[in-house]
Order: C-alpha cells, then structure tokens, then sequence
C-alpha cells in the first residue's frame, strides 16, 4: 500500500501510516470487526463504484444483526466511500469499510463499547490472477458455517475464521482454493466466492437455504443471465454434481467470475474456461467498466 494512501475514519481523513489501534482491540482479540468488500472501476466517465448501495445495505444488515451501533448513517457510508476514492486519485481499486469495537480491554462484551468506522482504498488486481485460465479447487474437510452457530448471511469477521481453514487446507494440499459444503451435506459456496455450475445450459447455484452469503456478484450474474434468456436454477447441488458439470465457477467482487477447471482432480469444462462461464464473464467485464447500458444503473459515478 502506498505510504500517501489515506483512510476515512469516523469523518475524517487519516493517513494510514497514522491509523493506529491498541493491540488490545476488542474487535482484533476477538473477531467482533464488520465488514463490506467493494469494487471501483475506470469508465469513460471515469471512476465508477459497483453495486455501492447494495454493499452498503449489507453493511448495515451486518451492523443490525451483530447489533453493532454505527455512529454513521447509510448516506453517510456512500459518500465516505466516494470520498476515499477520490482522496487517494484512484481509478479502480478495492473499497474496504470496516467497523470495529476500537476500546481495548480483556473480556468479550461490548455493551456500552463505541464503534468506529473506517474506509480503506487501495488498488486490488484480479484475485486469483489475470487471464482465463481458471483455477482448480477441492471439496473441504470444513463445513461451511451455518445460522444456528454463526450468522451466515452476515459479513463479520469472526465467520471468516471458517473460510481461513478451508483455504489454508486446499492450498496445503496443492489447490488453488476450497469449495465448502453445508452442514446439511450439499454444496455451499467458496470461502470468499458464490458458486455457479453449467449443466446443460442451465445455471445453477445454491440457495439461501445452502447457508451461503447472498454475493452482489451473485445476485448480478443471475440477473444478467436471466436478460440473455439463460435459465437460472438456484437449487441444492450435491457433491458430485459439481464432477459431472459442463462448467462451474465462482463469482465474487473479489473473484469476479473466476472459471474453475477442477475439482477433487476431475476436470471440469475440458480443464478451460467454458461458453457460458465466458458470455457471462465478458458481459459482467463490460458492465462494470461502463460499455454496457443495460445495468449503468449499478454504477456510482465517484466524480458525478
Ligand atoms: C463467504 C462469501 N461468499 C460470497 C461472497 C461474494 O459476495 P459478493 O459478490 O457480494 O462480493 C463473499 C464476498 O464478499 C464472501 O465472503
């Protein structure tokens, strides 16, 4: 990161050098920490930020169900992250809210505790590097988190403890990431991604139900597919479904849509990046970066 990179932080700029905690943070000892991942890219109309609203939303979801206490309104959140962008001259880059138990002390209740708030902009390339290649994955011994135990549809960082074992395994054993199942014995998602499979031109991905967190990527490709006339199924997959798919592939603001060509060392789509994963590849690509009109409205212009 760079060392003039500056930070938002409870209303103010701070360069990130300077943004210090006490090692005592509650929300560093123990995962207390909310969180949002966002995505900034460059467009003719230069910076444009995805889906702000919805990230936004599902920041203060998060904030609701932890029942944390922000001292920031949703607006507020929008136009910090604007902000962040346009402090630091960015054209594309990685946007990061994150809100924490700042105080420090020893025991893990947080009621009278004060929350900050802080936004973090930096320049982020593709997750799992450039190109099409597509990566290889395999089934976890880790059960993905479900809600009796964790909050599955939120975005702490405390579930992420869950997704750190995953893929720590799966790089231990020479993969490139985890795919993990749900408690219930179907397949769930990524550690960081949703998952899509092809099966006879038909889109599949699981549902709710599956305890996955609802991606904006996600919820974009179902949408985008549904307006190309691809039939979209969101299903309980079983294991080996996901062996015997034409195609399969993760989607996530960090990830995009990565295409994944194995899984358990059973290739997948010919071990490439298969038709579908690429049609929806190549249009998520232009919508994003604003060549394509039909979902501009997910764009947040950050000099409009
Ligand atoms: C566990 C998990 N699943 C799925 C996703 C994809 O969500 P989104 O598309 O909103 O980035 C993420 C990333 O935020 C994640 O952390």
């Amino acid at each position: 990161m760079a060392q003039q990179n500056y930070l938002w932080m409870d209303g103010k700029f701070v360069r990130s050098v300077d943004a210090k905690v006490h090692i005592l943070t509650h929300s560093l000892q123990y995962g207390s920490g909310i969180f949002e991942g966002i995505r900034c890219y460059n467009t003719d109309n230069g910076p444009a930020i995805f889906r702000l609203k919805d990230h936004a939303k599902r920041f203060f979801n998060t904030a609701k169900i932890y029942r944390m206490p922000l001292k920031i309104s949703i607006s507020e959140l929008e136009a910090a992250c604007i902000g962040t962008i346009n402090k630091n001259h960015l054209k594309s880059a990685y946007i990061r809210p994150f809100a924490f138990y700042k105080e420090p002390g020893i025991g893990f209740n947080v009621s009278g505790k004060t929350t900050s708030v802080a936004i973090a902009a930096i320049e982020f390339g593709p997750l799992f590097g450039e190109g099409q290649k597509g990566i290889k994955c395999m089934v976890s011994s880790w059960n993905r988190i479900n809600s009796t135990i964790l909050p599955a549809g939120a975005k702490a960082s405390g579930n992420y403890i869950n997704s750190i074992l995953a893929s720590q395994e799966a790089n231990a054993a020479g993969y490139d990431e985890a795919i993990l199942m749900s408690s219930s014995g179907t397949v769930a998602e990524g550690p960081g991604e949703n998952i899509f499979i092809v099966q006879d031109n038909i889109l599949i991905t699981p549902p709710k139900s599956a305890n996955i967190l609802l991606g904006i990527t996600r919820d974009s490709i179902i949408k985008i597919a549904e307006n190309i006339g691809l039939q979209v199924v969101e299903r309980d997959i079983r294991r080996e479904e996901l062996y015997t798919s034409d195609e399969a592939f993760f989607s996530g603001t960090a990830a995009e849509l990565t295409p994944i060509i194995s899984i358990d060392s059973r290739q997948i789509a010919n071990g490439r990046q298969g038709p579908v994963t690429k049609m929806l590849r190549d249009r998520y690509a232009a919508i994003v970066r604003g060549e394509d009109k039909e979902f501009s409205n997910w764009l947040t212009f950050t000099k409009g």
